[in-house]
């Protein structure tokens, strides 16, 4: 574990912390910075704050659960105030790549009902042109072999991604294929292709969603926003 970069994560999600307020639906995400947060979270509703907070993955809301952060079924509500989630890249514009952990369908369904999406990283998450890092997508099993042909119709070259000897499972059953298509200088349009397949049920690919994202950097923080 790189220690400056946890530092990183931890400062971003305590400066992101500062935005709850009491009756507030929080959006809670899913890797390791969004972790951050939610054990922040559960040090302030310790301390009173009054939200009601909706995971984006088993794993969140297992650690939430765990803080006795209460939580509300996504669909009894119609939007979310606010939520603090974490990224893998995000570039000049706020577009984001998200789902290296393989929670990016619930977190953009999350992320589509949100007011503010407040992403929090550490500083090696900031890039000119996002693609470096491979752009997860979310298949159904029965598309895999579909939709990786398709990808390559689009220039790009995906992996299903594995889990040992058998395909990693999200939590909603689906596979993840790893796809680069190189620098991705149009979020928009690749977006835009990629929702264009049958059996393709998300991708990585949040293109002005964000609020606002806190980035950790040496002992303090950076905020960009949209
Ligand atoms: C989870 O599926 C992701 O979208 C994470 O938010 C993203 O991978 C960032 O993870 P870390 O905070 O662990 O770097």
């Amino acid at each position: 574990m790189n220690t400056s970069i946890e530092f990183e994560k931890k400062l971003a999600a305590k400066e992101a912390v500062k935005l709850l307020s009491d009756g507030q639906t929080v959006g809670l995400g899913s890797g390791s910075t969004a972790g951050y947060a939610i054990r922040e979270i559960g040090k302030l509703v310790k301390n009173g704050l009054q939200i009601r907070a909706i995971p984006t993955s088993d794993h969140s809301r297992d650690l939430a659960a765990s803080l006795a952060i209460p939580l509300v079924d996504i669909n009894s509500v119609d939007t979310i105030d606010i939520t603090i989630d974490g990224a893998d890249e995000f570039d000049p514009s706020l577009d984001l790549i998200k789902g290296g952990g393989g929670a990016l369908l619930r977190e953009k369904i999350v992320a589509a009902m949100t007011t503010d999406l407040i992403i929090i990283v550490d500083s090696a998450k900031k890039v000119e042109v996002l693609g470096a890092f491979k752009l997860p997508i979310e298949v159904i099993p029965f598309a895999s072999s579909f939709v990786l042909r398709r990808i390559t119709n689009l220039n790009g070259e995906g992996t299903v991604r594995m889990a040992g000897a058998t395909e990693y499972l999200t939590d909603e059953g689906n596979y993840i294929i790893d796809a680069t298509f190189g620098p991705i200088r149009d979020p928009s349009s690749l977006a835009t292709e990629l929702n264009g397949i049958e059996g393709l049920v998300g991708h990585g690919l949040f293109v002005q969603m964000a609020r606002k994202v806190i980035m950790g950097v040496d002992s303090t923080t950076k905020t960009f926003e949209a």
